[in-house]
């Protein structure tokens, strides 16, 4: 059995005062939510005071980003010990924001992956294709060619702590989902990679999130999908309201 995972990704979204303010509101509304682990990835500059909020809660706090060096010049960057000095157990890694805005590469993330786990963090890996390859018939090309690149020369010991988001980009912020079907089918695909990169036990173990428009009117057929391991959420997991529902689906009891 994989315990689902439901992740607010907020983006550049909320100042102190407002991410604090929604953990508040949050806590109660997730605090029987036994059924999966609720991550939520505020800002930096917000890290510490949520960590401080979620404390004594089953709300656990994610970084979005980080640099692999333990230290050093890197003007801008946060090092993985600075992340859990913070209060963070989980960062997103290689979101297509990310690749986009910043080149972020495969090399890189594979760096960041290997720094995030020697710091005791658990990488949320977002991996997927653009619009342009799934129409050229590339979706599977390219998510090869992001997990061979992103995790490389990892044991299945560092394996097993990581959470892949699969993140088809064109359904990032336009409201346009992956059908649960073509969301599994590439979920199926990625786990067909951790078998052979890492063995069946891994690959049954393994957890894949969609993320991409999740909304509370489409989780629950998203879950219903046995290859879909919970969810990645950017816009609706801004208000609290929506992102309860999300991590509170309706589910056969
Ligand atoms: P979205 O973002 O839910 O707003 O589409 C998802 C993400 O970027 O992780």
């Amino acid at each position: 059995m994989r315990k689902p995972v439901i992740a607010g990704n907020w983006k550049m979204y909320k100042t102190i005062a407002e991410a604090v303010e929604f953990v508040q509101k949050l806590k109660p509304l997730v605090a029987n939510s036994a059924h999966c682990d609720v991550v939520v990835g505020p800002p930096f500059t917000a890290l510490r005071a949520v960590a401080d909020a979620a404390k004594g809660s089953n709300i656990a706090v994610s970084a979005q980003d980080l640099h692999w060096d333990k230290e050093g010049a890197h003007t801008g960057d946060v090092s993985p010990a600075m992340l859990v000095d913070a209060g963070c157990t989980h960062v997103i890694i290689g979101h297509s924001e990310r690749r986009q805005d910043h080149g972020e590469t495969d090399a890189n993330v594979n760096r960041k992956i290997k720094a995030a786990l020697a710091a005791g963090l658990a990488p949320i890996v977002c991996v997927g294709e653009t619009l342009a390859e799934r129409e050229a018939g590339k979706t599977e090309e390219v998510l090869r060619r992001q997990f061979q690149g992103g995790f490389t020369g990892l044991t299945p010991q560092d394996f097993c702590r990581i959470i892949i988001a699969y993140e088809p980009v064109w359904a990032i912020g336009t409201g346009r989902t992956a059908t649960p079907e073509m969301a599994a089918e590439s979920h199926r695909y990625l786990r067909g990679l951790v078998r052979q990169q890492f063995g069946e036990n891994l690959a049954s173990q393994s957890r894949i999130l969609y993320g991409g428009s999740v909304k509370p009117d489409n989780i629950e057929s998203l879950m219903a999908q046995e290859e879909i391991d919970g969810a990645l959420v950017g816009g609706a997991s801004l208000k609290v309201d929506s992102f309860s529902a999300i991590v509170n689906y309706p589910r056969a009891s």
